[in-house]
């Protein structure tokens, strides 16, 4: 089969099959364009669907290993992938990456310590600190030139001069689009040496990725006794999320132990039967369908700028260096995201608010752009709308 752009513009009927994206009517109304939710509208690899249709047709379905081959099948695309080589031994096994860092902070801190995050970021950061009594430290982004946002390695130092005990990074970042540098990442890196910082990395979005930026896994920079932990999975990459498997990583075997203990202690469980088989089918078989969705994104990213420009000229939005998600400041139209989020209801377009990433993102919206073209181009002329009706 061919992952060309007929296969990616045909997009998918999802409406009807409860997923959040388009069947949320607490969010959007019928007939409304959905450019919010982290998922994406496109027929997954055709390889997953049959394994899990292969799977489905024994109607047996009783508890289910965990296999040395599903590890195996997650570090061989790892290593083709993003060069990095790891034994089965730095694997622990979690269903969402989200678990990964409710766990990462209540294992390696006590109630009330401070765990510091880079902000704006997505939403689950500060609710995996807050719902667990510990104190979000934020330290905000700054917006330099052309709307780039960068880390400010002087607040980060005094954040962890005031006892920060843990760090979670999302790398690369949702919702400001930054692929971290090796220099960015190396320096943060010295950063939580130095205070004994443990460092919890979310590369979720590892494979969005837009030429000329590269995705440096945290990984490939760390040294041996680094506390530092990646969390990935194939959900986004693939776009099986409702499925839920996913996966810490690290070399460090004291943190993964710990962090395998608490995952027990709190009884979460995997090995979803279907999970493990989409799973190894998307890491064995999926390669060719993501770089033709690569190629899509890419397109979509022009798109969305030509749009953009020519409907919303004061929409100012961030370099879009990775995820398959805008950060538009659309504060020259109408500063209040509950302002700008009525308006998009009233016109039938769904974005996600700013502030769902904190109160940094006041008067930002997100857009999603993993999705048809012609979905794409209708959302913004949707948003042209409501934002020029007074
Ligand atoms: C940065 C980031 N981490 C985690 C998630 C969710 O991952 P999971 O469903 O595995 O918890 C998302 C989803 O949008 C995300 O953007």
């Amino acid at each position: 089969m061919n992952f060309d752009r007929e296969f990616f513009d045909a997009g998918i009927d999802r409406i009807g099959t409860d997923c959040e994206k388009w069947d949320d009517r607490a969010v959007l109304n019928e007939g409304a364009v959905p450019l919010w939710v982290a998922d994406m509208d496109f027929r997954c690899a055709p390889a997953i669907g049959e394994a899990i249709a292969r799977r489905a047709a024994h109607e047996c379905y009783g508890y289910t290993m965990i296999t040395d081959e599903d590890i195996a099948a997650f570090l061989a695309y790892n290593e083709r992938r993003h060069g990095l080589r790891n034994a089965a031994e730095d694997v622990l096994m979690l269903p969402c990456v989200v678990t990964g860092l409710k766990l990462f902070v209540r294992c390696f801190t006590e109630p009330g310590e401070r765990v510091a995050i880079l902000t704006p970021v997505y939403g689950p950061f500060t609710m995996s600190i807050e719902q667990n009594g510990r104190t979000a430290v934020r330290v905000p982004l700054t917006r330099g030139r052309g709307d780039r946002y960068q880390i400010d390695f002087d607040r980060l130092e005094e954040a962890f001069r005031s006892g920060v005990r843990v760090m979670l990074m999302c790398s690369p970042h949702n919702p400001v689009g930054r692929c971290w540098t090796k220099e960015e990442l190396e320096k943060v890196l010295v950063l939580t040496r130095r205070y004994g910082v443990k460092l919890c990395v979310d590369e979720i979005h590892a494979e969005f990725v837009f030429a000329p930026q590269r995705f440096v896994p945290i990984l490939s920079l760390t040294e041996a006794g680094d506390e530092v932990v990646s969390l990935m999975s194939a959900s986004k990459t693939f776009n099986i999320a409702g499925l839920q498997q996913a996966y810490a990583l690290s070399p460090n075997h004291v943190l993964l132990e710990a962090l395998g203990k608490e995952r027990d202690a709190a009884g979460v469980v995997m090995g979803n039967i279907f999970a493990l088989t989409a799973t190894r089918a998307a890491w064995t078989e999926g390669e060719a369908w993501l770089d033709g969705l690569m190629d899509y994104l890419t397109d979509n990213l022009s798109l969305l700028k030509r749009l953009l420009k020519e409907h919303l000229p004061f929409a100012r939005m961030s370099p879009v260096e990775a995820t398959y998600l805008a950060w538009l400041d659309l504060s020259a139209y109408e500063g209040s995201c509950a302002r700008l989020s009525q308006k998009f209801t009233h016109a039938g377009v769904a974005l996600t608010s700013g502030t769902f990433f904190g109160p940094e993102g006041e008067g930002f919206m997100r857009l999603n752009f993993g999705c048809p073209a012609a979905q794409l181009a209708e959302g913004v002329k949707r948003m042209k709308h409501a934002l020029n009706q007074q």
